[in-house]
């Protein structure tokens, strides 16, 4: 990869590959440079066979500060609107491609989580806060509406109050309340934060690989259609599913409940190493 290597890392281990905003001494704030190493490090784990789960972290006490006010907006502005443009598509893109990552995704949210943040959390399939962390929308007080698509990631999560007074007020709320209002799944102590997400990540390791896609694209996907439209995109969707999925995973399935009776689908998934009784 190329440039700054260091402001985004990444470890595979277990099949789950960990990506950090590495940052810390600028709270891992989002500049330019950290947005297109981001976009690097997506790219290059996206396809890679021992890559299962992403899960998005951030080194040292912040998850991320948001974008960065110095290089993200002062310095690009400053440039003129080519470079204005240039570090919105930039920053956008790579929210964009994690929102339809192939693999599953689960932010970690360690700690500080502002602004600009919310995209890439919202951009997560689930995300799992320390009770510690703390999310704000600090737009309000520094005079800016909150941009970069975070207004419309809390209008799809929160209620419109909770979303309303996120961005009226600037106010900070902690792992619980981001919990409680649903803006994350769950909030566990900080010191169980990783062995919980790894838990989680095991959990989606278990799956089906092209089922899960396929299902978190219906999530995301399904949301603005009518009714119809849905159930339409539905059945579409299972069916490229069926043409993708070369092991035929949902004929194993049935036939490890019915015949083979060696699982039970309400209690866990199949086992997709198996075909016909013979292990792969
Ligand atoms: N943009 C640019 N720089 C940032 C930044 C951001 N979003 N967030 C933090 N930094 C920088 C600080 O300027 C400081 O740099 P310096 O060491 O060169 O002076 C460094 O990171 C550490 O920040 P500091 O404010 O000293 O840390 P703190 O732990 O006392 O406070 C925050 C942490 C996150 C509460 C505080 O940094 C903050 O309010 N950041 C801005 C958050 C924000 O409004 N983000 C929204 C952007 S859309």
């Amino acid at each position: 990869m190329s440039e700054g290597a260091d402001v985004v890392t990444c470890r595979v281990a277990e099949r789950i590959a960990w990506v950090s905003f590495n940052r810390p001494e600028k709270r891992n704030a989002m500049s330019p440079q950290l947005n297109r190493r981001m976009m690097d490090a997506l790219e290059a784990l996206e396809f890679r066979d021992d890559v299962g789960v992403l899960v998005l972290k951030g080194e040292g006490e912040a998850w991320s500060a948001g974008m960065d006010l110095k290089e993200y907006f002062r310095e690009t502005e400053a440039e003129g609107l080519g470079a204005i443009r240039r570090s919105q598509r930039e920053s956008y893109g790579w929210f964009r491609r994690l929102r339809w990552y192939e693999k599953p995704t689960i932010a970690m949210v360690n700690g500080w989580c502002f602004g600009g943040g919310f995209g890439p959390l919202f951009a997560c399939d689930l995300a799992i806060a320390a009770d510690e962390a703390k999310f704000g929308l600090s737009e309000i007080n520094w005079g800016i509406l909150p941009g970069g698509g975070v207004t419309k990631a809390v209008v799809d999560l929160l209620s419109m109050r909770d979303a309303m007074y996120l961005a009226l007020t600037g106010t900070l709320i902690d792992g619980r309340t981001a919990a409680a209002w649903k803006l994350v799944n769950e909030s566990v102590p900080l010191h169980r934060l990783e062995s919980r997400v790894t838990e989680l990540a095991r959990v989606l390791l278990e799956k089906n690989p092209v089922t899960v896609k396929t299902a978190k694209d219906a999530v995301r996907r399904v949301k603005d259609m009518t009714y119809d439209n849905a159930e339409d995109y539905l059945v579409r969707a299972q069916e490229a599913a069926n043409f993708l999925d070369g092991t035929e995973g949902r004929k194993e399935g049935v036939r490890q409940f019915i015949d083979e009776k060696s699982y039970k689908p309400g209690l866990a998934a199949y086992d997709p190493g198996k075909r016909n009784g013979e292990k792969n």
